[in-house]
């Protein structure tokens, strides 16, 4: 499947912007994309490092979840932060982004996956805010098993689990990151914290909305403390229902949350699901004073249509500071220049395709001619 689109060249999306100190060339971002290509001990290897210099066009590239110790991985073949080895993997993979954009303009998402795991893969019981099982299948070596009841994690742990989150954000930048994202959405750990199904805690890290938001907050100041705020963000998805994720009340957790955030500092707060027509998002643009980075989540419709520029334009018209796009990067390596120019983008293959190892659907979608 292909579009056609008019040349849109005087389009905001295609400004230079400031990200802390980083100039962006544009103002679209890749969007993190889960491709499980690194080894079995995840390490990225040279699939991974062609895969994000063909994309080093965008204007940041925002690395795929990252596991920041090994009970946070989520499934198998996902990379780590935290061994010697994956810290050289991920040496490798910045450096061929840097020859290409000369720059380095590559952030790296610490992506712990709490109950979203397995012992089958990670080799131990997945740890959580509340032993509330994920009521699905994981994808684990020996194929589709059922989640695990998962261990609730003591204060002891805690402390621990935000203590490899600063390391993490170390080694990321030892890898040559300009900088990591936390990621606080889609039903990992951290949102497993917000959310009142997941946090059934009566203590500090759990109750009230103030005690739910605590582990992010602490998180991101642990990070921020680690690396520089400059070189900090933090991904949200407000109401959305990823990985049996239901929040309670929605704007009660982000009213707290999006300013205790802002308290701590860090560059940007990036916006999944991000719609201008929901009051939340006006909410958050007030509350939020930082860099706005806004993912709108595009239909199979809209990316035929035009690629997402006509939601993204909206959002930076609302007071969006950068537009992440996900699938766009992933079928398109040049997108920024397709979308610059008008010319069809590049269909996404089949999802087959999606969470396999292996070049075929990562390695071989066409520039333009
Ligand atoms: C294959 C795939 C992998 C993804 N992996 C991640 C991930 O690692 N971390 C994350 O926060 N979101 C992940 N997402 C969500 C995307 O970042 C993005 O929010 C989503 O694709 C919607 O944007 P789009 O409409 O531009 O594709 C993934 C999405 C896809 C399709």
């Amino acid at each position: 499947m292909t579009h056609t689109q008019q040349a849109p060249t005087t389009s905001r999306l295609f400004e230079s912007a400031r990200l802390g100190g980083l100039t962006l060339s544009s103002r679209l971002v890749m969007a993190p994309l889960t491709r499980n290509r690194a080894s079995a001990d995840g390490v990225p290897g040279e699939l991974m490092a062609t895969h994000y210099a063909q994309r080093a066009s965008a204007g940041l590239i925002i690395a795929e979840g990252t596991t920041p110790n090994a009970v946070g991985q989520t499934y198998p073949h996902i990379p780590g932060i935290h061994s010697a080895a994956q810290i050289a993997g991920w040496r490798r993979v910045t450096g061929a982004v840097h020859a290409v954009d000369g720059a380095g303009r590559m952030f790296l998402q610490l992506q712990h996956g709490g109950r979203v795991g397995h012992p089958g893969t990670s080799g131990h019981i997945p740890l959580a805010p509340s032993a509330v099982r994920f009521p699905e299948t994981l994808q684990t070596p020996m194929g589709l098993e059922d989640a695990v009841e998962p261990r609730v994690m003591t204060d002891g742990d805690i402390r621990s689990t935000i203590a490899d989150f600063a390391d993490a954000a170390r080694n990321a930048v030892a890898a040559g990151f300009a900088g990591v994202e936390v990621h606080s959405a889609n039903g990992h750990l951290l949102h497993q914290f917000l959310a009142e199904n997941t946090n059934r805690r009566t203590d500090a890290w759990g109750g009230t909305a103030e005690g739910r938001i605590r582990f992010t907050v602490e998180v991101v100041r642990a990070v921020t403390e680690a690396i520089g705020a400059e070189r900090v963000g933090v991904r949200i998805s407000p109401g959305t229902g990823v990985n049996g994720i239901e929040e309670g009340d929605t704007q009660e957790i982000y009213a707290a949350l999006v300013p205790a955030l802002a308290e701590v500092g860090p560059v940007y707060l990036h916006l999944v699901h991000a719609d201008p027509d929901r009051p939340l998002f006006a909410a958050i643009r007030k509350a939020w004073p930082g860099t706005l980075i806004a993912n709108p989540v595009l239909t199979r419709e809209e990316v035929a249509a035009d690629g997402g520029m006509a939601r993204g334009e909206r959002l930076l018209a609302e007071g969006a500071d950068l537009i992440a796009l996900g699938r766009g990067f992933l079928a398109n390596p040049d997108l920024v220049e397709r979308l610059r120019t008008g010319v069809p983008l590049n269909a996404v293959r089949p999802e087959f395709l999606m969470y396999v190892q292996g070049a075929e659907g990562y390695n071989d979608y066409p520039v333009h001619a």
